[in-house]
């Protein structure tokens, strides 16, 4: 079975209402292990190496986020620059994540339908996504389908649920590619 590592970015938990059905959901899994990165790194200092370790002992890795700005929080930002590393991901050498798996898994407060050609987001969330996507391709991990719940503010408190145990499916389905 795949080890999956969730690397979680949410500056304001405590006002988080997806977010945190979401990991509630996959607490506790065996086989996956949840890192909160800003409970990690109040000060956004990334232990890079720790970080690097937690990478080579996992097979699947979820960048779990809201979608700010069209990206995701600072802090996975600041992760990429400093684990993904020349001579460890990428660059001569560089190979230490090749053949693993990258997932994101985000929620967005605007609907599906505003990420569209006419919608007022004008692009599709994959497109947007395509920093995340060549990222892991240049390291040579496959980029996996996005977890997308779309126009959070607008879901029921059993649609929210719904969510939650979809999510937990579509990580039981990480735990069995490898
Ligand atoms: C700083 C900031 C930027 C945001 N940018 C976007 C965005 O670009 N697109 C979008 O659809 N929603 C955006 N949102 C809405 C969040 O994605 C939404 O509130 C979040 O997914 C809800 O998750 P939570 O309940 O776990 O906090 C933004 C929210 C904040 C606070």
């Amino acid at each position: 079975m795949a080890r999956v590592l969730i690397l979680f970015a949410h500056p304001a938990l405590h006002r988080s209402r997806i977010n945190v059905a979401l990991l509630e959901a996959v607490q506790g899994m065996e086989g996956v292990t949840f890192r909160d990165l800003y409970e990690e790194y109040p000060n956004l200092h990334i232990d890079f190496e720790t970080e690097q370790e937690l990478l080579l002992e996992h097979d699947v890795i979820v960048w779990q986020h809201p979608f700010y700005w069209y990206s995701a929080p600072a802090i996975l930002k600041e992760w990429l620059d400093v684990v993904l590393e020349y001579g460890f991901a990428y660059g001569e050498g560089g190979t230490r994540l090749a053949g693993k798996k990258v997932m994101s898994a985000l929620t967005t407060g605007g609907p599906a339908d505003a990420y569209q050609r006419g919608g007022y987001n004008h692009y599709t969330v994959k497109e947007l996504l395509a920093p995340f996507d060549q990222t892991a391709r240049l390291c040579g991990m496959e980029y996996l389908d996005p977890f997308v719940i779309q126009g959070v503010r607008q879901l029921t408190d059993e649609q929210v649920r719904e969510c939650a145990a979809a999510y937990r499916t579509r990580i039981e389905e990480l735990r069995r590619l490898v």
